[in-house]
């Protein structure tokens, strides 16, 4: 059946790491003004919706995941004026915003943190996990921090430990408290008051711990991380209803939606937490984005991920975003876009609402950190050569051939990709050739074809495993794409009947059908 557009089912969202964007005031960091005033140049692109990374007052310790405040605006971002500016401008555009809650850890500088070490009888003292050393004086268990090292750090003056997924200034909240609880579910109730249309729930799936505690078995793995089985850390039970009182907040405001980040989790966990139809809408599939370059890997991805949903859910796909490699960057070979065409017409056609990172729509690559003292990212600062961090993926975004590449007047926060005088949106948007072109090209089939947004999914057999094809269907309509995945050429048996090209229109196709180097079709059947 035919359904209404829904933005986040049907819709495009796109991931702004605000720092990157644009900088309106020329202290070579993005901010507000600046994403307000390119606000035509996304509906143009034609996304749906915006999804900001990390806005609120933070030390940065790790770049706005670290939160001091939750309901206000960092001043080098702007002001809440600026914010409000920027969701009504946005909805003039019909675009959506969703925000980053980073709810399971808040910064060493949040005032709860600050009033919880002041003393053990301090009412915010139980807003975190604080924990006796034990009689020999080490760490309550044997916890590691994912951000390398233990996960319990110890304060001096109170005698005590505290816990911390992250980094040391990233203190896990005490979720079981239930003035923690409550505060939480107000910082829901003050961003939709804004006007804000949905969450991005960082490591929600974090939040609880086990009750008692307990050791974490021991397990097989490089890094000291993953010697244990992260099984009293994460995932516990209470995530379960606590997600269904997050969604009966959200159910109050039209259309509100909230997509979840999980943490150490596989595809099969991670949907456990949208099936139903009462919890999360969405949650991200790190599988499909981590795969290898072949048709197989993705599809074998996809089918487990469709297989783990009900039909109360609905997938979302990504291939890039702050804490990863891009996908140019990943995939492509040199400066050749070819690939990047190929994963963005998978990603824009595949069943599951598109996700895309600023700057995949020119095919931005990370930019090289060469020297440890160059790095930012405090992952990058202590896993250093072994993992470089993820400054790599979080350059400015490369708007022109101009000075730091239209960005900003001033010397970025982080260092623009040298390449930016060839690559950058200004000199694609006038290359009919462009990623940037293609980009809008597949948008625009998409936004015309309800099959390709919510339509079902039936993956194709091949003769040629390097061959990606598809149908999605919906009522009369069948949409069937042919993704090329190599530099050869290749040939694809076509289902019967005669198939219009709705990327050369005009042209018909039937039988057998030569697939060029890593050509991307989208046909109809024609009835
Ligand atoms: C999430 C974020 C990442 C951050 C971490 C801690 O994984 O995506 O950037 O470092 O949570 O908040
Ligand atoms: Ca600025």
């Amino acid at each position: 059946m035919k359904k209404d557009f829904l933005w986040w089912r049907d819709g495009i969202i796109y991931q702004i790491y605000p720092r990157s964007f644009a900088d309106s005031n020329n202290d070579g960091i993005g901010d507000l003004p600046g994403i307000t005033s390119k606000l035509d140049y996304l509906q143009d692109l034609g996304i749906d919706a915006i999804w900001l990374s990390p806005i609120y007052p933070s030390p940065d310790v790790d770049f706005g995941y670290d939160v001091a405040d939750y309901t206000d605006i960092d001043p080098k971002f702007g002001t809440m004026r600026d914010f409000e500016r920027l969701v009504k401008e946005a909805k003039k555009r019909d675009i959506h915003i969703i925000l980053d809650l980073v709810l399971n850890h808040t910064s060493d500088q949040h005032p709860w943190f600050i009033e919880s070490r002041k003393s053990k009888d301090n009412p915010y003292h139980d807003w975190y996990l604080w924990r006796d050393p034990k009689p020999d004086g080490s760490e309550p268990n044997n916890w590691t921090s994912v951000f390398g090292g233990s996960g319990w750090e110890f304060d001096p003056d109170l005698g005590q430990y505290y816990y911390h997924m992250f980094y040391p200034a990233q203190p896990d909240v005490n979720w079981r408290n239930p003035a923690v609880r409550q505060e939480m579910l107000d910082v829901f109730r003050f961003w939709l008051k804004k006007g804000v249309d949905g969450f991005r729930l960082d490591v929600f799936n974090e939040y609880f711990k086990d009750a008692d505690f307990r050791d974490n078995p021991p397990a097989i793995g490089i890094r000291r991380f993953d010697w244990q089985k992260h099984i009293y850390d994460t995932s516990q039970p209470e995530m379960y209803p606590l997600l269904k009182e997050i969604r009966s907040i959200l159910d109050k405001h039209k259309d509100a939606y909230a997509v979840g980040e999980t943490f150490l989790a596989n595809p099969e966990q991670t949907a456990s937490y949208c099936r139903g139809g009462d919890k999360l809408h969405a949650a991200f599939n790190f599988d499909f984005a981590n795969c290898r370059w072949h048709p197989e890997r993705f599809m074998k991805a996809l089918n487990q991920w469709y297989g783990s949903l009900d039909e109360n859910s609905w997938p979302n796909n990504f291939l890039s975003n702050h804490d990863m490699k891009r996908a140019a960057t990943r995939y492509c070979l040199g400066e050749e876009d070819q690939r990047a065409k190929v994963a963005a017409a998978m990603l824009l056609t595949i069943k599951g609402t598109p996700f895309i990172y600023y700057g995949e729509e020119i095919a931005q690559r990370d930019i090289h950190i060469r020297r440890k003292a160059d790095v930012l990212d405090p992952v990058g600062k202590t896993f250093w050569p072994i993992h470089k961090g993820r400054d790599g993926c979080r350059a400015p975004m490369q708007w022109n051939g101009e000075v730091n590449a239209g960005f900003s007047q001033t010397a970025p926060w982080l260092p623009v990709n040298a390449d930016y005088p060839r690559r950058n949106v200004a000199r694609q948007i006038s290359d009919p050739d462009s990623v940037l072109n293609f980009f809008k090209k597949i948008i625009s089939i998409r936004k015309s074809e309800p099959a390709l947004q919510n339509g079902e999914f039936k993956a194709l057999e091949s003769q040629e495993s390097f061959i990606m094809a598809f149908e999605r269907s919906l009522e009369k309509d069948r949409l069937l794409v042919v993704l090329n995945f190599s530099s050869r050429e290749l040939s694809f048996d076509l289902p019967v009947g005669e198939w219009a090209s709705l990327i050369n229109p005009g042209q018909r196709l039937s039988g057998t059908m030569a697939v060029h180097p890593y050509q991307v079709a989208i046909l109809k059947f024609n009835t």
